[in-house]
């Protein structure tokens, strides 16, 4: 953990007095921590304490002269490569999902665009509470990790879940958490997201409602993870992330012709845009006009398949399909797989509801290249992307 920045959230449960242990701990790890206490975290633990074994101020209040001036949550958040709020109270994590911020921690965690990890801590009912259970549910779906907490005796005398996990564990999954960092490196890994736009005249496109959010996760977490990244996308409402080469499209024609310019370079392609499959014939330089009650027939032709394209000129590289699919699944994905000479398929069932197309969870279907089939559970698309690149890991080492 030398050089690593962790902003050590700690909120206002019974066991904020072991994130003092947990502060030494990661300190003898040479982390460098900086604590941001909740609004009421100072009831059981004063930040005197913390501020003496941190030897950093402690960023506690939201409304100071000194801190405010500073902006002081949007500079500990430019700079901390992780947040592990621990222990996490049912209030603070009420607030982390609903996107409230009223206090130091819960601006702090608005502001903060990298990796957060959760220990919760709390009493057996409020644990099972269904508001609990859904703020977790929300957050999880937004790719923040989670270090549940254990059976016990709690604090308040009672049996059951809600004990904040063992300091030994929140460290073993820090640690793990920055060992996994740095794997891809060395690898140029090129994703295409989003999806395209065919136009018909001036005004009009033919798409689908792709979000983009399936390759931009695995774009995100291929360059946390040290990967050189390259990503081209069609049209979608999200930021880039940063770090990456971003390279932004419209048409599945120019989709291609990025693709065919950039693969060479790369060792692996992720290609999970949703790219047409089909283009007007003939572009209208003028708008189409209504004529009353007359219909209109539109000629479509195919577009350029992307991953035969690509099939033709794959040397080494470890090449990644998708199949959005709303019937015959895992026929359509080995065929794909076989006629394209891909490496892996992911495959999804698009008629599901609540996955794929715009949702932050997706359910999909991995087959590899022995055309084994793994079926993976319904999770954040954050969770498949770095399951994927555990898998291009793999592969693109054998090769
Ligand atoms: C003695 C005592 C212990 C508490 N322990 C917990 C706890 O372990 N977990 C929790 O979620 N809330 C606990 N609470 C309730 C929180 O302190 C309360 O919800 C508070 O508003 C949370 O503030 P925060 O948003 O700053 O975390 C406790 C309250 C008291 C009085």
């Amino acid at each position: 953990m030398k050089n690593k920045n962790i902003v050590l959230a700690v909120s206002a449960g019974i066991a904020a007095y072991k994130a003092v242990e947990l502060l030494r701990m990661l300190m003898k790890e040479e982390a460098e921590v900086q604590i941001v206490l909740s609004a009421n975290a100072g009831e059981f633990v004063t930040p005197l304490t913390f501020e003496a074994l941190s030897r950093k101020p402690v960023y506690h209040q939201l409304f100071n002269l000194e801190s405010s001036a500073d902006m002081k949550h949007i500079r500990i958040a430019e700079n901390a490569d992780l947040m592990l709020v621990a222990p996490a109270t049912a209030s603070t994590l009420g607030k982390m999902a609903n996107g409230l911020a009223d206090d130091a921690l819960s601006n702090l965690y608005l502001a903060f665009k990298g990796p957060v990890m959760i220990a919760p801590a709390m009493n057996e009912g409020m644990w099972r509470n269904l508001a609990v259970k859904e703020n977790i549910e929300k957050l999880k779906s937004r790719g923040v990790k989670f270090i549940e907490p254990e059976e016990g005796e709690l604090a308040c005398k009672t049996n059951g879940p809600g004990r904040l996990a063992n300091l030994d564990t929140i460290l073993e999954r820090v640690n793990s958490h920055f060992k996994q960092f740095h794997d891809l490196h060395g690898l140029r890994i090129l994703v295409t997201a989003g999806p395209t736009h065919e136009p018909l005249d001036p005004v009009r496109f033919i798409s689908n409602p792709s979000s983009g959010k399936m390759g931009y996760a695995v774009a995100e977490q291929a360059k946390a993870r040290g990967a050189e990244v390259v990503l081209i996308s069609g049209p979608t409402h999200l930021k880039p992330p940063t770090g990456v080469d971003f390279k932004a499209c419209k048409t599945a024609g120019e989709m291609n012709n990025l693709v065919q310019q950039c693969f060479p370079q790369c060792d692996v392609l992720v290609m999970s845009a949703a790219v047409g499959d089909f283009t007007a014939e003939k572009l209208e330089k003028e708008k189409i006009k209504k004529r009353g009650k007359e219909g209109q027939t539109l000629n479509l032709v195919p577009t350029k398949d992307i991953l035969m394209e690509v099939s033709k000129i794959k040397t080494q590289q470890f090449v990644v399909g998708f199949a959005a699919e709303t019937q015959n699944l895992i026929q359509s994905a080995l065929e794909k797989l076989r006629s394209k000479r891909l490496d892996l398929i992911v495959a999804n069932d698009i008629s599901a509801p609540g996955i794929g197309f715009q949702s932050d969870n997706n359910q999909v279907t991995l087959v590899d290249s022995n055309e084994q089939v793994e079926n993976l559970p319904r999770m954040a698309k954050q969770e498949i992307a770095n399951i994927l690149l555990d898998k291009i890991l793999s592969g693109a080492r054998e090769k």
